[in-house]
């Protein structure tokens, strides 16, 4: 994978499909991700979100279509090279939308170095990388926990850590503010720009309006057919409201709006909130 800073594109999504069992999760979704881009992949539940950030991790495979990773065919016998398959793991960073799901080490430190000393950093360096990262994340006085009995946003807070300390050139986040509370999630945000900054490039599924804002430069809808709904930068996507009802990303909300008592129809998002209680 040394051809990035080429115009090949990180990844590159080619009409793939995928069912779980009978279950349809992905229907014919073509696109690419260039480096360095900040994409938000917004999509009502069940829509597929899951589903594609694992097949960019190579964690799922296409049961049509492929996927290429920086001009590579991302496939299972393309991960049986030992060689790409850790270049690929060293490059691309996920962290899940259930932390349960990726934490698995007895203590919170062990966690976080579990990536570092997997892809061969001397102990040292892997050992500064942990401290350092304990740091940023403000996770210092959780270091010598069990993280099985964390808090749900601390979970998530050592599962971003432990994806931080591998610095990865790609980071594929799923649902990352989950659970945190406000003054967690806004560090979030100030993260994912930062990272940007940096030139990392970083997809971001949720279903957070508000975040997409923030943190993309440019948005994906899935749709609830699980196919591609739409997809530009987040001032035409965020503001077009037929395709987010659509989407189901906003829904119909009656609103009781004056003394009079009339209640009408209107769309509504937090994105738009108009700062009234709700009849
Ligand atoms: N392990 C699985 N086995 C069977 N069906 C699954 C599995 N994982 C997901 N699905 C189904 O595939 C579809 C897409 O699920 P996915 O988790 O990708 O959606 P999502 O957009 O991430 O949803 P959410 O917003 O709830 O996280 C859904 O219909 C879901 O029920
Ligand atoms: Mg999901």
């Amino acid at each position: 994978m040394a051809d990035t800073g080429s115009d090949v594109p990180v990844f590159r999504v080619d009409s793939v499909s995928y069912r779980y069992r009978e279950t349809v999760a992905l229907a014919g979704i073509s696109l690419t991700i260039d480096a360095g881009e900040r994409v938000a992949l917004l999509g009502a539940n069940g829509s597929g979100k899951s589903t594609l950030l694992k097949m960019l991790d190579g964690l799922i495979f296409p049961d049509q279509g492929h996927i290429e990773v920086l001009g590579h065919e991302l496939s299972t016998e393309a991960l049986k090279d030992d060689g790409f398959s850790r270049m690929f793991r060293q490059q691309v960073g996920f962290v899940f939308q259930n932390s349960d799901a990726q934490l698995f080490s007895p203590s919170v430190r062990e966690e976080i170095a579990f990536g570092p000393l997997h892809l061969g950093l001397p102990l040292e360096e892997a050992g500064r990388r942990v401290d350092d990262t304990l740091h940023i994340m403000g996770l210092e006085q959780l270091a010598d926990r069990p993280p099985y009995n964390l808090s749900g946003g601390e979970k998530k807070k050592v599962a971003l850590a432990s994806v931080l300390a591998i610095s990865p050139d790609v980071f594929l986040f799923d649902e990352p503010t989950a659970g945190l509370d406000p003054k967690t999630v806004s560090f979030l945000e100030r993260m994912v720009l930062q990272l940007s900054d940096a030139g990392k490039t970083v997809v971001t599924a949720t279903q957070d309006l508000e975040l997409a804002r923030v943190i993309a430069d440019r948005v994906l809808v899935l749709g609830e057919d699980h196919r591609l709904a739409g997809e530009g930068p987040p001032d035409e996507v965020l503001t077009d409201r037929e395709l987010l009802l659509d989407s189901n990303l906003i829904h119909d909300h009656s609103h009781r709006h004056d003394e009079r008592g009339l209640e009408h129809i209107h769309p509504h998002s937090h994105l738009t909130d108009h700062g009234h209680q709700h009849g």
